[in-house]
């Protein structure tokens, strides 16, 4: 991705927020330069745990097409005394027809919720013991405390204020339909680092290419405000 897609979409996610008149936490406004300035003490556990700003095109190169804004408004740090929290909460933000490829994690369970906005549509499947696709074994999940029966690779749609709870180990995809959708996610503890499988090989992360200054850190370059 390109440093001012990602400068964008960090000033496109304040604007949307508000107009879903949601309120972020401070640190969700602070530039790179105000960064910068903050004591790094007193913010070692959202630069510990990577709360913040996290813009991804899954390593595909095409952002309109596969990727995602998110927020990391809260996590902990398994095994860890300094970090005992063990649930996690995340803003989403997905464009009409953005798409997150298939991928399931291999220890925390999370709701997805749609918010507010367009549909948000979902095709699920399990893996099999070697995180391969599982083509034969039929899905059920809870919608809402409502529990659902899906072949795999079936489309659920989540109606603005629906949510779903993903499992461990069951592969998912989703996109946005008709509109934006504002998503949220509810999770165990996060870990982007180590618990996420992709079906195909692309990434968790962009690579970016500096074409302007930063504006907005995100949470996987905290490292450099230590230098
Ligand atoms: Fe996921």
């Amino acid at each position: 991705m390109k440093r001012s897609q990602i400068n964008y979409a960090v000033d496109k996610a304040h604007a949307i927020a508000e107009t879903f008149r949601v309120c972020l936490p401070d640190f969700a406004y602070f530039t790179a330069d105000v960064w910068r300035q903050q004591d790094r003490a007193e913010w070692c556990e959202v630069l510990d745990l990577r709360l913040g700003w996290d813009i991804t095109d899954f390593g595909r190169g095409d952002f309109s097409q596969t990727g995602l804004t998110l927020l990391t408004l809260r996590n902990g740090l398994l095994g860890s005394a300094n970090y005992p929290k063990p649930y996690a909460e995340k803003m989403l933000q997905i464009q009409q027809d953005q798409q997150t490829p298939w991928h399931f994690h291999t220890h925390k369970m999370e709701d997805i919720v749609n918010r507010g906005g367009g549909d948000l549509c979902m095709q699920l499947a399990w893996a099999t013991p070697d995180a391969q696709y599982d083509g034969q074994r039929i899905v059920d999940v809870s919608v809402d405390g409502q529990r659902r029966t899906f072949k795999p690779g079936d489309t659920l749609v989540l109606k603005p204020g629906q949510s779903v709870c993903l499992p461990p180990r069951l592969y998912h995809r989703f996109w946005a339909e008709k509109a934006f959708v504002l998503g949220w996610e509810i999770s165990m503890v996060n870990d982007d680092l180590q618990d996420n499988h992709f079906l195909e090989p692309g990434g968790r992360f962009p690579a970016i290419a500096e074409d302007e200054p930063v504006k907005w850190l995100l949470c996987s370059e905290y490292d450099g405000l230590r230098e």
